[in-house]
């Protein structure tokens, strides 16, 4: 027993962008012993799960599943279609699409990073000026990253699609949708994408664990042309199985498995379209709380320009270092848990709002309340009327 009152006493808040929120429903979908692999229920909902899962990434075409995190599938879908000593353009708004291109790295690819820094989205100027210059078109694909998480950074991939159709470039565009999936809009086919990437942890809410690649038939094409695949990685079989443990090249994760239905069962009862204008009014809501309090000169937007802004995650900046003292306040006396500055150069002046998934307007409030008691507790300068600001836009 500890003599101080602690207002972090109840349950805590998770806002960091994913692992997100799990909803019960998800939760109470989990909590069940172990199904039989071989016949039956689990194996009979499969046809539906994987249809539905292409429908929230908004593709007819494929998708394998991998027992994996987000960095699994960069390396499933590189090791399908990239080969050693090939090329791959990585425009790079955030830590994320370094990663991404450093594993390219690790399976032999070249990788050519344009980096527009942590605050900057893709300027298509530079990209064309990339592809202009690859004649011989030694680059295989692009490695787009939708939402860097890191920054915040929400990126136009239907203007890239466009660029490669007007350069008349072949490069397969590979998109990461990790953090946007079930969050920002996002659409596979109508975007022109080939391999989409993404897991299950965030929009998806669902325990890390499980991630996706799906792919066209552009993207089969140029698999069936590599020299070889690893097994263990190999899309075909996980997505055109003859048999259900070649889903998985193995063992099923099945409790994940009853945790995604239950959520594609949410997804799907409110409407993808609604989960997207959800996402974007509650983040609407947090940005007009930043930008009251940012008339007090400490706190600053990561990202200047709103249409550049994922609607699921806001990377903030404080002056003087005063992001991780915030985090730190807020976790501990509050009971409130912020992203940290991830990638960041000045790490401890940075934090992260994450909004992701299973939020609503309350959940919303609950956090910008939770920062702003913080921001006092810290004694730091900020505009009065934020929470007020951003009530008045959920009220709309
Ligand atoms: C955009 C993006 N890509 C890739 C990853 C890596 O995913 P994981 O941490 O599941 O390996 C993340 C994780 O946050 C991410 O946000």
């Amino acid at each position: 027993m500890t003599n101080q009152l602690s207002l972090a006493q109840g349950r805590e808040y998770l806002a960091i962008p994913g692992p997100s929120v799990m909803p019960d429903a998800v939760l109470q979908a989990m909590h069940r012993p172990s199904p039989n692999i071989y016949e039956g229920e689990l194996i009979e909902m499969m046809p539906a799960l994987t249809r539905d899962l292409c429908r929230v990434a908004r593709t007819e075409h494929n998708v394998a599943i991998y027992i994996a995190n987000g960095h699994g599938t960069w390396e499933a879908a590189l090791s399908n279609v990239i080969a050693p000593g090939e090329t791959v353009l990585a425009p790079a708004s955030g830590r994320f699409t370094h990663g991404w291109a450093e594993m390219a790295e690790g399976i032999g690819a070249q990788a050519e990073v344009i980096d527009f820094g942590m605050s900057s989205h893709w300027d298509m100027d530079r990209i064309a000026a990339a592809l202009s210059a690859d004649i011989n078109h030694k680059i295989k694909a692009l490695l787009a990253v939708h939402v860097d998480t890191s920054s915040s950074i929400r990126n136009d991939i239907p203007a890239l699609r466009a660029l490669l159709d007007d350069l008349g470039h072949p490069a397969l565009l590979m998109a990461d949708c990790i953090a946007s999936l079930g969050c920002d809009r996002f659409e596979m086919d109508a975007w022109g994408v080939d391999v989409t990437v993404t897991a299950c942890q965030k929009g998806l809410m669902t325990p890390p664990g499980m991630g996706f690649v799906f792919f066209n038939e552009k993207a089969q094409a140029k698999r069936a042309a590599m020299p070889r695949v690893s097994q263990y990685w190999d899309w075909q079989p996980r997505a055109n199985p003859d048999l259900f443990y070649q889903y998985f090249d193995g063992t099923a994760p099945t409790h994940h498995l009853y945790g995604l239905r239950a959520a594609l069962d949410l997804i799907q009862a409110e409407g993808i379209e609604h989960v997207w204008a959800r996402h974007e009014r509650l983040a609407h809501a947090i940005w007009a709380a930043c930008d009251i309090w940012s008339q007090g000169g400490a706190l600053h937007f990561n990202v200047a320009d709103p249409t550049h802004r994922s609607h699921a995650v806001t990377a903030l900046r404080l002056t003087e270092g005063r992001g991780t003292p915030l985090r730190k306040y807020a976790e501990h006396s509050l009971g409130l848990t912020l992203g940290i500055g991830l990638g960041m150069e000045d790490w401890d002046g940075c934090f992260r709002l994450g909004h992701m998934g299973h939020v609503n307007a309350q959940m919303t409030m609950a956090m910008l309340g939770g920062v702003e008691t913080a921001m006092a507790g810290l004694d730091i300068p900020r505009g009065q009327g934020a929470l007020e600001a951003a009530a008045s836009i959920l009220a709309q």
